[in-house]
């Protein structure tokens, strides 16, 4: 299995570029199923998550072809196929994002339920109460989701439970409700940036769509979608992750190809830490020439800090002169990071939703095993700013979600290197 050599202590400087979101191309790639024609995506990440989707789609009756290193051709070849099975499903949960176009567009679908995952419990009542409010009739048999419709009908549903918006299930609605007969509102719509592409991704495609970014979506259902080409957003979390990199090990560097408007709330933490932050038109650079400062951090859905930035702050919080707190509103058993970060000498105590973290003044390079794709990025940004050696094992979990992250980190002065050797 690979694993990540890290040799910590080098200040990161340096410039980088950021690659495509990845959880904006995921939901865009399912609801290519939509289209009456070709669907071109620009600006795609190369990440194990993409492959494993277009899998999906390839069962589905999707010829999914990279016409350049980072662009997808998806285009249908064949409408018979509805079946998502589990293996595929439950290796990458946004595979449920197929439901949707596949009800809208071909009235059948049977998709296997995605399963928990190390961050907790992933439940889809939301996703299959706003599907079943478009009119389709969906029923559980053996861990899948087995759907029928006759056209879809719009309706106005409320998407948001107990632990707020839901990100892929505002997507599996919203891409079925295009197409559905008459107008849909969504309220308790999910505003992350992510949603917003994916609904001018579909309105560049003949969707009409209206209130994108709040939490109140207006769709009117059109008879068809074209074909478009489209360049999916950047990944905002690849780029905080790079920032944090910076601010770990007291560097400096421009994280470029971004959009600033999708960090704010991140930009304005990173400078409560005591960095100096600026950022123009499509970059932001930090400059972190000091110890962190403690301070009481919440994950909730956006424009506050993403739980997926969450694992990665605690990180740097463990070097924060003094006591911090780290909330998790969206996923309360996001935490697995913590065992791994105190056997690196971090002070954390992970009660109920939230880590108590003292700061631990040095961490110490050892070994570690990445447990998922974020808890992963933590590890990283640790074994750069700890003594000594670090190696990260199990990092299939980050080339899930990020594209050539050693190579990146390298770029900026970073001493880490893959191996898939046996010996560490
Ligand atoms: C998306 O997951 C992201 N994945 C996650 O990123 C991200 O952490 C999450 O949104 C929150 O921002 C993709 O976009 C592919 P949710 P999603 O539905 O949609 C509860 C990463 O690291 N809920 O927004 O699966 C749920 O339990 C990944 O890139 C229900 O109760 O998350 C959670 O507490 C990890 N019922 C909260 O809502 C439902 O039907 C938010 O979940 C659905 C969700």
């Amino acid at each position: 299995m690979a694993f990540f050599r890290i040799i910590g202590g080098a200040a990161l400087r340096g410039t980088v570029r950021v690659s495509g979101s990845k959880n904006a191309t995921l939901p865009m790639m399912a609801a290519s199923i939509l289209a009456d024609g070709p669907v071109r995506l620009e600006g795609v990440p190369r990440l194990a998550d993409v492959d494993t989707l277009s899998l999906v789609l390839g069962e589905l009756g999707m010829a999914v072809t990279e016409t350049s290193p980072h662009a997808l051709l998806l285009q249908t070849v064949d409408r018979s196929p509805v079946r998502a099975r589990y293996e595929l499903v439950r290796q990458m949960r946004a595979s449920f994002c197929v439901l949707g176009p596949l009800l809208a567009r071909r009235r059948k679908a049977v998709v296997s339920l995605p399963g928990g995952c190390n961050i907790g419990d992933r439940p889809v009542d939301l996703h299959l109460k706003g599907l079943a409010a478009l009119g389709a009739r969906l029923r559980l048999e053996k861990g899948y989701v087995l759907a029928e419709a006759d056209r879809l009908r719009g309706t106005t549903v409320a998407l948001s439970g107990p632990r707020g918006s839901s990100v892929t299930g505002t997507a599996n609605v919203l891409s079925a409700a295009v197409l559905a007969a008459g107008t849909t509102t969504i309220t308790g719509a999910a505003r992350e940036p992510e949603i917003v592409d994916l609904g001018n991704f579909l309105i560049s495609m003949g969707a009409r769509i209206e209130g994108l970014g709040t939490s109140t979506i207006r769709i009117i259902g059109v008879e068809q979608l074209a074909a478009t080409t489209y360049p999916v957003i950047p990944d905002r979390i690849e780029a905080a992750t790079l920032l944090l990199a910076a601010a770990i090990t007291g560097g400096s560097a421009t994280v470029t190809g971004v959009v600033p408007e999708h960090l704010e709330e991140v930009l304005n933490r990173l400078r409560a830490a005591g960095s100096q932050v600026e950022s123009g038109r499509s970059h932001v650079t930090i400059t972190a020439n000091r110890r962190p400062r403690p301070m009481d951090l919440t994950a909730q859905p956006y424009p506050g800090v993403p739980t997926d930035l969450q694992a990665q702050f605690t990180a740097l919080l463990c070097l924060a002169d003094g006591r911090s707190t780290v909330l998790d509103r969206v996923f309360n058993r996001r935490f697995l990071h913590v065992a791994e970060l105190n056997r690196m000498g971090a002070r954390i105590e992970h009660r109920d939703s939230r880590a108590i973290v003292t700061g631990a003044g040095r961490l110490s390079g050892t070994s570690v095993t990445a447990s998922d794709l974020r808890a992963s990025a933590a590890l990283v940004l640790a074994g750069l700013a700890a003594k000594g050696r670090t190696v990260v094992h199990q990092i299939h979990h980050l080339d899930r979600g990020y594209e050539r992250l050693d190579q990146k980190l390298g770029q900026l002065g970073a001493q880490i290197e893959r191996s898939n050797a046996g010996s560490c």
